[in-house]
């Protein structure tokens, strides 16, 4: 056991805090996602290190999922193990996000939207993370076979026993975000956040237009993968490193993924972020903050000198017009 953890007395100076839409919850404008690096086959050592690092810098959200692992449910219980040991007196300056919606355990009860589901999944979460409540609760993806009001009655049900402080949707498109704000308003349901895929690689967000209606319906975007899982850095500019998601996980990031067009313009955004005195890491996180919509973005990392580096893209946020058009252009044939 390593020792005693106090955390940082400046750790609210530099991070800057995001409503989400019109509700009363602010997110730390970079959030530290456990989908990767929390596994069995992980350092535990360098997990500890990763949140204590992220909570010394302001990083104030934790997002997990009941499928986080490998096996499923791990990096949840290697998450609870170290908010045991180090986060006890910081429950309340947190906001620890779980999920459920995707394939969980075998049989017709551990997947999709069911009400027995989210119910027995959350039950389960809380026990593997030592909580009695999550922050956030989300449905993890639209389920097309279970009625959309069923999935949110369940969520209500558990807000109102006192299991989540918030809901979520996650991976919703723009018609089924709609409906379920909707809905929520109609029974009360604090759903204040839509969770989706977005990156200069990836702006399905905008395409949707579900930022604009995220603006309408004062809900807000917690923008995933905000680096391409690591193709917004310079992780791959010179080769695949042996420690790189590619060459040790390869399961979500493929070699293939990795095509001469991106990194071409990798290699260009590269060269953009260092005239504006950045990393292209950090230049990707700001891109995706430039969107007022985006309440938070939340970064994977393999080393808590990744998190460091992310946490200081806050040092330049803003972009010119020039820029912007720019970044369009070089991602005009990827
Ligand atoms: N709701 C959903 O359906 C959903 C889906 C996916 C993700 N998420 C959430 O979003 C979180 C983040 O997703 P993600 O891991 O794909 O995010 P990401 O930030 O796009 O990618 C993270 C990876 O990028 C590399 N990286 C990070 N910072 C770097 C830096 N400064 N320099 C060089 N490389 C850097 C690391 O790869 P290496 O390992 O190669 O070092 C890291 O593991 C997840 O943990 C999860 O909480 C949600």
């Amino acid at each position: 056991m390593s020792h005693a953890y106090q955390a940082s007395e400046n750790r609210y100076e530099k991070m800057l805090y995001r409503r989400a839409g019109t509700s009363g919850l602010l997110f730390p404008a970079i959030s530290l996602g456990f989908w990767h690096n929390f596994g069995e086959n992980d350092n535990p050592d360098n997990m500890r290190a990763m949140m204590r690092t992220a909570f010394d810098l302001g990083i104030t959200q934790f997002d997990l999922a009941n499928n986080y692992g490998p096996q499923y449910g791990r990096a949840e219980k290697n998450a609870g193990k170290f908010l045991a040991e180090d986060f006890k007196p910081y429950r309340d300056e947190l906001v620890i996000s779980s999920k459920a919606g995707y394939d969980m355990w075998p049989g017709p009860y551990g997947n999709w939207g069911s009400r027995k589901y989210l119910i027995a999944s959350l039950n389960q979460s809380l026990s593997r993370l030592g909580l009695d409540y999550v922050d956030i609760f989300y449905h993890h993806r639209p389920d097309p076979n279970t009625p959309l009001t069923e999935t949110l009655d369940a969520l209500k049900s558990i807000v109102d026993a006192g299991k989540a402080i918030y809901a979520g949707i996650s991976n919703y498109n723009a018609e089924q975000t709609a409906a379920a704000v909707k809905y929520a308003r109609k029974i009360h349901l604090p759903l204040i956040v839509n969770q989706s895929r977005y990156s200069i690689f990836d702006r399905k967000i905008e395409r949707m237009g579900l930022d604009k209606q995220a603006a309408k319906d004062g809900i807000g975007i917690i923008a995933f993968s905000p680096l391409a899982q690591g193709l917004l850095s310079d992780r791959y500019l010179n080769g695949i490193p042996a420690d790189s998601r590619i060459a040790h996980d390869g399961r979500y990031l493929k070699r293939e993924d990795l095509t001469a067009n991106k990194l071409a313009a990798a290699r260009r955004l590269q060269e953009m972020a260092k005239e504006r005195g950045q990393s292209l890491a950090q230049m990707a996180l700001a891109w995706d903050l430039r969107l007022s919509q985006v309440a938070s973005v939340i970064i994977g990392a393999s080393s808590p000198a990744q998190i460091k580096e992310n946490a200081d893209a806050l040092g330049h946020l803003d972009f010119s017009q020039t820029e912007l058009a720019q970044i369009d252009e070089i991602i005009a044939e990827i």
